[in-house]
């Protein structure tokens, strides 16, 4: 079991749902954060409210302009030292139909959830092999099927799987340890980030995030899942068992999935 006392998380997305509430798990265990997301003001309003505030750092990061990450990375280590566990959390939902979206749309979810991830954490790769650290990646269960309104997005989690499989056995020499997290209906504020057609925010609160597993809940059973090093989890209701039926019993899996609501 890995403990994360004293040990150094670097969280994106922590100013919403999962991260913030992946924040408050961590810094419950004593450890020491990097709190990374476009609104900072949110970010030092959460680490204020956390354990031992004053030992967590707030930065500015936007996953879609990675010009500056080498820069960034640096002088996130020369602050605190070094990074154990990097949690490849933020990223953006989408509400939107294939025929409908045009392709910048498309990129856009891309370069936040899939190419933001592997930017930061290609960057942060030397030092984490120093420590023999671990990477957490907040996927989704739409990175195993895909799902209406939701093909950017699934596509983006899918890729992510493939990503940091191969990352997985290559660092694995180094001693860099790998969790994929695949959380199905959450309770955060995901839809009402999500692009539609236009690429402007869906502003809904959908039913299936309302009605989803608190944040707090998930969180605690990342959290676990990590310290244990599991490769890879799935956290939700029961909506998680259509990974499942897709695995063992795909034909039942197509007629199941496609009477599903969308939202
Ligand atoms: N909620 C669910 O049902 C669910 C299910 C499966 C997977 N997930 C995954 O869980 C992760 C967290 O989502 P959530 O549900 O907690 O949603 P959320 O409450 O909307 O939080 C998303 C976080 O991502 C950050 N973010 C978005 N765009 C960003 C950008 N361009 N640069 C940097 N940070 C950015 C946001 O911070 P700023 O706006 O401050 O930048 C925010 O902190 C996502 O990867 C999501 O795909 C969620």
């Amino acid at each position: 079991m890995r403990s994360y006392h004293n040990k150094v998380v670097w969280i994106t997305g922590a100013s919403s749902g999962i991260g913030e509430a992946l924040a408050r798990e961590f810094a419950n265990q004593g450890a020491i954060l990097v709190l990374a997301a476009r609104n900072v003001q949110k970010l030092n309003q959460i680490k204020d409210t956390l354990p031992n505030a004053e030992v967590h750092t707030v930065i500015s990061l936007n996953l879609t302009d990675l010009s500056n990450v080498d820069a960034l990375v640096s002088s996130v280590i020369d602050h605190v030292g070094r990074v154990d566990v990097l949690v490849n959390n933020g990223g953006i939902s989408q509400r939107s139909l294939v025929g409908e979206t045009p392709l910048e749309v498309d990129r856009k979810i891309m370069e936040v959830n899939f190419f933001g991830a592997v930017g930061l954490t290609k960057s942060l790769l030397p030092s984490l092999r120093e420590v023999k650290g671990q990477i957490i990646v907040i996927s989704s269960i739409s990175g195993k099927f895909g799902f209406f309104l939701r093909s950017a997005y699934a596509a983006s989690k899918h890729a992510l799987h493939g990503f940091f499989e191969s990352l997985a056995l290559e660092e694995a020499s180094h001693g860099i340890t790998v969790t994929m997290v695949c959380p199905g209906k959450i309770n955060t504020e995901i839809s009402m980030s999500a692009l539609n057609a236009q690429g402007e925010t869906h502003n809904e609160m959908d039913h299936n995030q309302e009605t989803g597993m608190p944040a707090e809940v998930c969180a605690r059973q990342i959290v676990r899942a990590a310290s244990k090093n599991k490769p890879e989890v799935l956290i939700g209701n029961k909506e998680i068992i259509a990974v499942y039926l897709k695995r063992f019993v795909p034909c039942i899996f197509r007629r199941v999935i496609a009477k599903q609501k969308a939202t």
